[in-house]
């Protein structure tokens, strides 16, 4: 079932200059990219896109983390992309993502908490389809 999912190359994965390796890793799988933007994000787009997470004492930290510097978003289209990019991307804490994923291969222990994990992934088809609305509504 092909599916199109949002991945983004957080501020800590741009600033180590690991757009290459996340993109290489989507390509090798097999994924093909449909669009991609370098753009650092405004605090209105990041409220938006973590509106589930409002109200979490990590919200306001990690709006602030994410408009810090230039992302790498991007549009990744396959064969069930959606749960393929979360499994290339690795468990949400990387001190704990298994090795061979993005955040248990290149997450540094020492750049915790949580919040730099290197990489965003939609988690479901209706997340898709809204976070791709916000950060890119031409499409
Ligand atoms: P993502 O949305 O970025 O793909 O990551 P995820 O689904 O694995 O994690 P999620 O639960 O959606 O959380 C979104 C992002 O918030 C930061 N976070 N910090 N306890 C914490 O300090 C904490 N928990 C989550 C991470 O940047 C996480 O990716
Ligand atoms: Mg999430």
């Amino acid at each position: 079932m092909t599916e199109r999912t949002l991945v983004i190359v957080k501020p800590d994965g741009v600033e180590r200059g690991l757009v290459g390796e996340v993109v290489k890793r989507i390509e090798s799988k097999g994924y093909r990219l449909v669009t991609v933007d370098l753009l650092t994000p405004d605090r209105a787009t990041l409220e938006r896109h973590y509106a589930e997470h409002e109200g979490k004492p990590f919200f306001r930290p990690l709006v602030e983390f994410m408009s810090s510097g230039p992302v790498f978003a991007m549009v990744v289209e396959g064969d069930r992309v959606i749960a393929g990019f979360r499994s290339l991307a690795g468990a949400t804490d990387p001190t704990v993502a298994a090795p061979g994923t993005i955040r248990g291969d290149l997450g540094r222990e020492w750049d915790a908490p949580v919040m730099r994990n290197l990489v965003h992934g939609s988690d479901s088809e209706a997340s898709a389809a809204r976070e791709i609305a916000i950060w890119f509504p031409s499409l």
